[in-house]
């Protein structure tokens, strides 16, 4: 069994009948709109998987960050369980006393006032792009039909028609049109394209603070609070997609907050849930989350009762603070090691939260991850030749010596 302390790489290659069973049934009956890595998760515990024959892996995807606070959570499993012995879902055809408390919670760490509570991040993307038009309409006076938003290229916001229709991804485009009208794509890190884009039209500007799926993208340090003032100045909606980059993936609770930098609306979703639940939310100010009325927007599982229970849970663990200096922290070790480890040609991101070139003598992205599954760790390739580590902020710093160690074996086994 694998595990952090032991010294030894142990390469896990030969596939138990187990194994290629679960694989063969998930590639019979499930679509393939995924290319996962061979291997079947039967348990997890903090930042471990353990798989169907009982080797453990160390996490370190979480689940493209929608296991910020680690698996099974003891505080969220509790909240999960107490709720589940009391009423789950009712839909917004009736109150919930469950809903109530969650908004108040989420408007406060964000400093809004109000909360859309949707489900997943696709829809809490859409849902802020349904009102930034509405708002357009009724508060801007942009006439009908007329709007338009300013993307960024190698943007990622998630795969329904409308989102697909402003991605440079052709992978996610192609056959799926027609597409929705009434986007503007500038570059990422680019104040001036902006402004240039900008006209009288224009509702919103939506962007990733750190572009996650292009690779973990940092912008240049004035390119937020540029953007900041150029949607104050031209009457703007600033939305920033904190899906990923959120609630302390990056060492703070917000990746805007690292420039200062106050969104008019903040898109939520992954580590809200918990771990647990799809839970998304669009978190605005009354002026524009107000432009909502009965009939206009809806979802029957949205803010459902044991979602709001798990979210509260999760912003009363936000509110402490402890695993934004976690990720701060163990962050800056990570990125230190990752940096020393031959045929890594670049080290990106903030806090627990790395996108590492390699170069493409060492092998792909995939090829490198499946060689590092096989030592016990799991990351995703983002694109040909980068990785993604985002561990669980409950990992430890021996651990992250682990994993990296076996970074370095898979590497060099690859050359
Ligand atoms: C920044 C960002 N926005 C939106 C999404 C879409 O979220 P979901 O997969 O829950 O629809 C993602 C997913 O990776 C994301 O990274």
């Amino acid at each position: 069994m694998l595990h952090a302390g032991s010294t030894s790489v142990t390469v896990v290659d030969a596939r138990s009948s187990r194994t290629t069973a679960a694989i063969a049934l998930d590639e019979r009956y499930a679509a393939h709109n995924y290319s996962p890595l061979p291997v079947v998760a039967a348990s997890a515990e903090g930042a471990w998987i353990t798989d169907v024959d009982g080797h453990r892996y160390l996490d370190c995807l979480a689940a493209y960050s929608a296991v910020n606070f680690g698996h099974r959570n003891p505080v969220i499993i509790a909240a999960a369980h107490h709720q589940l012995d009391a009423v789950t879902l009712v839909s917004r055809a009736f109150h919930s006393d469950r809903l109530g408390p969650f908004c108040e919670a989420l408007a406060r760490l964000c400093g809004k006032d109000m909360v859309l509570p949707m489900n997943s991040g696709a829809e809490a993307v859409e849902s802020a792009i349904k009102v930034a038009r509405k708002w357009g309409a009724d508060v801007k006076g942009v006439p009908a039909g007329r709007a338009n938003i300013i993307v960024a290229r190698n943007n990622f916001h998630g795969r329904t028609t409308t989102i697909i229709s402003f991605s440079d991804d052709e992978t996610a485009r192609g056959g799926f049109g027609p597409f929705t009208p009434g986007f503007r794509a500038v570059p990422f890190g680019d104040a001036q394209a902006m402004a240039a884009a900008i006209d009288e039209h224009t509702v919103a500007v939506l962007l990733e603070p750190i572009q996650g799926e292009a690779g973990i993208i940092v912008p240049p340090a004035d390119f937020l609070p540029r953007v900041r003032r150029l949607c104050t100045d031209n009457n703007v909606l600033m939305i920033a997609d904190e899906i990923q980059s959120g609630l302390a993936r990056t060492g703070r609770t917000f990746a805007c907050d690292h420039w200062g930098v106050v969104p008019d609306v903040y898109l939520l979703g992954k580590a809200l849930g918990g771990g647990v639940v799809p839970l998304s939310a669009v978190v605005a100010d009354r002026d524009v989350l107000g432009v909502l009325h009965p009939g206009e927007h809806g979802s029957t599982f949205g803010g459902n009762p044991l979602a709001a229970a798990i979210g509260s849970t999760v912003i009363g663990i936000l509110e402490t603070g402890e695993y934004q200096s976690r990720s701060t922290e163990l962050g800056t070790h990570l990125h230190t090691r990752l940096a020393g480890v031959p045929g890594v040609t670049a080290v990106r991101g903030m806090g627990l939260w790395a996108g590492v070139d390699i170069d493409a003598r060492f092998g792909t992205g995939k090829q490198v991850s499946l060689r590092l599954a096989e030592r016990g760790v799991l990351v995703k390739d983002t694109h040909g030749h980068t990785l993604r580590f985002a561990p669980p902020l409950v990992i430890t710093r021996d651990e992250i010596d682990w994993a990296v160690d076996r970074f370095a074996d898979a590497m060099a086994s690859g050359t």
